[in-house]
């Protein structure tokens, strides 16, 4: 049988370091796809990576088709941890995947760790369009594709989300505060990500995990006990308010970003992106971290 070798383009990133660390951990070959000129924090931490076994090659996504499939030679799955606009998500990742069916890759997994973005619908988010866009562009390909969903991240729930806010005392959500959401931390949306890259009896489809299912009223009952402080429990709106919040912002400013992380909770709080099943079950050595556990350990401390 070959050497199952994986190749992961985004190893410099917070997720895609993860995830190779979690692959050598597993006794995998690696190899990772570096861009030219990466220095600083970024080199050591590849520096660290090499000294255990990674490989690196140099070569960027967007790269001529024939140069990408010589850097993806002797590669059985390649796990695409990039991040970008569509011209990354969306082209450089056919462009990734056309590479690998001309290296004779078996397995892709394509940047997608997020809410369930098989139930979203186009426009809902526009992150998630750049997926969806990419997910139909790599259908019917020989090589199968597996999407890895984690739910969102608990450090993206504890800061960029704006929920919660540690110097005011504040918990500020939308919708329903009792529907449940998936979340989960980086490091085990990584662990869970090698065990799956690597599980060959896994074809094509999506696989789910959550480190932990809450509702916003557990997520700030959380939040209290692991900080040993209380926070106001404020409810800004029902999630058509916040949908309507959404527009009005989307029509005020050109960038999208001042307004994706009212769309991530939209899809959350409504329950539409809801996982409707885990697969945590698979890897019974993994035990993810519990959303108290996290906050004790990541909090801002005062
Ligand atoms: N579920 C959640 O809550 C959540 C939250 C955050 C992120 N995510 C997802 O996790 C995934 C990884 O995100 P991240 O935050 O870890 O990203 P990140 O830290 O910004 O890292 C992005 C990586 O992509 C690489 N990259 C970008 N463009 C490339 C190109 N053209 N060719 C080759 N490599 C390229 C970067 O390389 P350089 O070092 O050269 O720039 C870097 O290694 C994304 O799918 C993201 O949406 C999920």
């Amino acid at each position: 049988m070959a050497e199952n070798k994986v190749l992961v383009a985004g190893a410099t990133g917070l997720l895609g370091s993860q995830i190779t660390a979690n692959l050598l951990d597993r006794g995998a070959s690696v190899r990772a796809l570096v861009r030219p000129g990466i220095d600083g924090e970024k080199k050591a931490a590849l520096d660290a990576l090499q000294a255990r076994g990674l490989e690196l090659v140099e070569g960027d996504i967007t790269d001529d088709v024939d140069k990408l499939a010589e850097a993806l030679k002797g590669v059985r799955t390649v796990v695409s941890a990039v991040q970008g606009g569509p011209e990354v998500i969306t082209d450089g990742q056919e462009n990734l995947l056309r590479a690998a069916e001309k290296a004779g890759v078996s397995r892709f997994v394509p940047s997608d760790f997020a809410i369930d973005i098989f139930k979203l619908d186009y426009e809902d988010n526009f992150m998630i369009d750049m997926r969806k866009r990419a997910a139909e562009r790599l259908a019917g390909s020989p090589v199968s594709v597996l999407s890895v969903l984690n739910g969102a991240f608990m450090e993206v729930m504890i800061a960029f989300m704006g929920i919660v806010d540690f110097e005011q005392g504040t918990f500020s959500h939308w919708g329903d505060p009792d529907q449940p959401m998936d979340l989960t931390s980086i490091a085990d949306t990584a662990a869970y990500t090698a065990a799956a890259v690597l599980d060959e009896t896994l074809a094509g489809g999506a696989v789910r995990f959550a480190g932990e299912v809450v509702s916003m009223r557990q997520f700030h009952t959380a939040v209290e006990a692991a900080t040993g402080r209380s926070f106001e429990f404020r409810t800004l709106g029902t999630a058509d308010e916040l949908r309507a919040e959404i527009e009005r912002l989307a029509k005020e400013s050109d960038n999208p970003f001042d307004y994706v992380a009212l769309q991530y909770q939209w899809g959350m709080v409504t329950g539409k992106a809801k996982f409707d099943s885990l697969d945590n079950d698979r890897y019974p050595e993994i035990v993810p971290v519990a959303v108290e556990e996290f906050v004790r350990a990541n909090a801002p401390k005062a």
